[in-house]
Parts: C-alpha cells; sequence; structure tokens
C-alpha cells in the first residue's frame, strides 16, 4: 500500500474506534466529574467559578466567530504540510475551518482561561488558521504571545485573519515544532502559558510537555487539548498528571489544564464543563 493510502487507512481505522469507544471515554468522565460543590480548594472553587461555569459574554467573540463564519464558507484552497495527520495536500480553508479549529464552547473557555490567569508570556503550538489564537490573544492582549505552525500557506492564512482582527501581540514562528520549539524558547527566560494544540501524538507531545516544563513561572498553566483523541494522546495525559511539580491537574475531558502553583498540594480534578 502507498504511505499515502496507509494514512488514510490509518485514519478511517482510528475514526471507526474513536466512534465506538468515545462514548464510552465520555460515561466514564461524566460519572467521575464533579461540579463545584464537590471541589475543596479555594483556587479551584474560584477558577471553576469564574472559568468552567462564567458565560460572561465579550465583546471579542462575536467578530471571532463572524470569522469563522467567514471561513466555513471559504473555497480559498491552500497548500497544507502534512505532519501525520493524514490531512496535507491542496485543501479549501472551509474545509479546514471545520476540521481544525476550535469549537467556540472551547475557544470561550480558553479566552475566560486567559483572562484569568493574565499570562505575560504565551505560547501556543498548532496556529492552524488562527481561531484559538484569536480566542487567546484577545484575552490578553498586552502579552508577548508567540504562536507556532508547521504548514507555511496556512500560516499566511492565519497572519491575514490577525491583521483582519487587528490582533497586535501576535508573533507567528513558521516550521516543525521538532526544530522550531527548542529555538522559541530559548528566548524565553520563563512561561506563563502554554496550549499545545498540534502533532496530537503520545511521544511529540510529552516531549514538547518536557521541554517547556523547566520555564514554567509559578503562575503558568499548560493547557493540553484533545487528551481523548487516541489511546497514545489518553497515556501522555495520564504521564504529564504525575509530573511532581505540577501542583493542580484538571481533566475537563477534551482539556487538560496543568497549573504549577507552589504551597499547594498536588490535586487532581475531573470537573465538568
Ligand atoms: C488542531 S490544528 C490547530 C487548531 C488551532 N489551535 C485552532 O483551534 O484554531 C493543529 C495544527 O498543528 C500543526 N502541526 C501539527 N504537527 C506539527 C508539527 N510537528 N510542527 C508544526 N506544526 C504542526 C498542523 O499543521 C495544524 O495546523
Amino acid at each position: 500500500m502507498s504511505k499515502v493510502g496507509k494514512i488514510v487507512a490509518a485514519d478511517l481505522y482510528f475514526r471507526a474506534v474513536k466512534k465506538i469507544f468515545l462514548p464510552f471515554h465520555y460515561l466514564n468522565y461524566l460519572l467521575r466529574a464533579k461540579t463545584l460543590h464537590g471541589t475543596h480548594s479555594a483556587f479551584v472553587y474560584e477558577f471553576y467559578q469564574r472559568v468552567i461555569e462564567g458565560d460572561l459574554q465579550y465583546y471579542d467573540f462575536a467578530p471571532i466567530e463572524h470569522l469563522r463564519a467567514m471561513l466555513l464558507q471559504s473555497d480559498e484552497v491552500i497548500q497544507v504540510v502534512d505532519f501525520g495527520a493524514g490531512a496535507g495536500g491542496n485543501r479549501k480553508a472551509k474545509d479546514i475551518a471545520a476540521k481544525s479549529s476550535i469549537p467556540s464552547k472551547q475557544g470561550r473557555l480558553l479566552f475566560r482561561l486567559v483572562n484569568f490567569m493574565q499570562p505575560k508570556v504565551m505560547l501556543e503550538m498548532g496556529t492552524s488558521l488562527g481561531i484559538s489564537t484569536l480566542y487567546q490573544s484577545k484575552a490578553c492582549p498586552n502579552a508577548n504571545f508567540t504562536t507556532m505552525e508547521g504548514s507555511p500557506q496556512t500560516a499566511q492564512l492565519a497572519a491575514k485573519n490577525f491583521k483582519l482582527l487587528k490582533a497586535n501581540n501576535i508573533k507567528q514562528v513558521t516550521g516543525n515544532f521538532d526544530e522550531t520549539l527548542p529555538q522559541v524558547l530559548k528566548t524565553f527566560s520563563s512561561l506563563d502559558y502554554v496550549f499545545f494544540d498540534g502533532n496530537h501524538r503520545k511521544e511529540p507531545t510529552l516531549n514538547y510537555f518536557k521541554q517547556c516544563l523547566p520555564l514554567a513561572s509559578d503562575n503558568c498553566v499548560f493547557v493540553c487539548d484533545d487528551i481523548r483523541w487516541s489511546d497514545g494522546m489518553y497515556q501522555a495525559w495520564q504521564e504529564i498528571i504525575k509530573e511532581p511539580s505540577a501542583t493542580v491537574t484538571i481533566d475537563l475531558f477534551s482539556f487538560g489544564l496543568v497549573f504549577f502553583r507552589k504551597g499547594q498540594v498536588k490535586e487532581h480534578f475531573t470537573l465538568k464543563f
């Protein structure tokens, strides 16, 4: 079988497996997920109320969702470099927006999270068309925010979107994370926020996590997306939870949150979102 054939077959197999097993994962999550009343940590209590339950509508949401609606109708074709997910080649912007961009509910959560934490130095791995980047950028416009993407034409389209929405604090880095991440990390003395949303495989995820870890400040949060995207991603998440310096970890089903608050007893939460 050709390389493309193998990737397509693997993708089809994975989708079938996901369809069957994801409902079980979700049921398991629901059975374990607590609401605010089951939470005793003061920090997690406030976090739950303001970030997870918070439903304030910010002015910044509408333009981002308007941009998403435009992208979902766009027949513009760009050449996408494949990083192993089998989604390379010539693709329409509307297909990328539908398949890769963070859903609105999760985007709003990222906005509230960044708004709550007020990070000074932010990093995103996986820009795609920039929908998640915009939610995070608008929540903290004065932060130094770097977003990384491997596919050059995808990054160019994201750049147009940032210009359109006047998101001026975003620095883009283009190239394979394996090469660009070590270089990017050299430019920081510490990190307050990292969103891991690219290369959803166990080993690369753990590798990127370990590279960022020494730079995590006390006020830092790492957000891992798609922790149940595959068995490998879930295994990576289980290892991340064990990291001794990760004092508070929160499972929100698709997102895994990692806080590095000193003086806090190490505790893991599964919370309803
Ligand atoms: C799920 S999409 C990101 C979606 C985006 N965060 C959003 O919600 O709007 C993942 C992106 O990571 C990029 N990517 C995956 N593996 C990569 C790698 N090894 N190096 C650089 N970019 C990579 C892909 O090209 C893709 O655009």
